[in-house]
């Protein structure tokens, strides 16, 4: 799989392989989109949050082969938050871990990274065992945290899961070490 930055040439694909499925949706803080026009409205919002700062998405691509999905981080101080979506009729071969994995390797190699976290809905089981397999411990639950339109008007609760470097505490340590002698 190739990760490369969303572009707004990608419209029809990503309307097609999930932005137009209320299924590959319905766990996203997004409804389905009903037009290509809303997909192209989407992609230019996502141009405005990359250049902010706030969010960066990439496209997910097979190498042989078109879009599936996407992955992305909303980068926050120490802290990187990252999340993904794939086409339906590529879920459950790995792809999702694939992306996943290789975004939370690369933001734990950040200096200034010390902790990488995701959410996902309570019920949503395929999104949790995913971050599971990368590694992330399962911290609790963010009642009422996000109202996911595809599933009703209140916020949802959501699992919360995260890796975090332990290596501050050592250099703590340490210091304290040096302190002392
Ligand atoms: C969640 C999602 C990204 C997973 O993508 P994927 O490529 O199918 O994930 P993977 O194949 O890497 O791994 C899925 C894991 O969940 C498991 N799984 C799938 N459905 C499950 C279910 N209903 N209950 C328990 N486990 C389930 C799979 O068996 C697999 O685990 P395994 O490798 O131990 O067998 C995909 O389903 C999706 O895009 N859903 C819609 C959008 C979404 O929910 N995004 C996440 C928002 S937090």
């Amino acid at each position: 799989m190739v990760l490369r930055a969303l572009r707004a040439g990608d419209a029809r694909s990503v309307h097609e392989a999930y932005a137009s499925d209320p299924e590959a949706t319905r766990f996203l803080a997004w409804r389905a989109h009903k037009s290509l026009a809303e997909t192209r409205r989407y992609l230019r919002q996502t141009r405005i949050t990359a250049q902010q700062g706030t969010e960066h998405l990439w496209a997910l691509l097979l190498k042989r082969g078109g879009l599936i999905g996407a992955a992305g981080i909303r980068p926050c101080g120490s802290r990187i938050e990252i999340g993904y979506v794939l086409g339906r009729a590529w879920w459950g071969r790995g792809y999702a871990t694939e992306a996943a994995r290789a975004l939370t390797a690369w933001a734990m190699r950040q200096p200034s990274v010390y902790r990488v976290w995701a959410t996902c809905d309570v019920d949503n089981k395929a999104s949790a065992r995913v971050l599971e397999k990368i590694g992330m411990t399962r911290e609790g639950v963010l009642r009422k945290w996000i109202v996911r339109p595809a599933l009703g008007p209140a916020p949802r609760d959501s699992f919360c899961y995260s890796i975090v470097k332990a290596r501050e505490k050592r250099r703590a340590g340490n210091r304290q070490g040096a302190a002392r002698s």
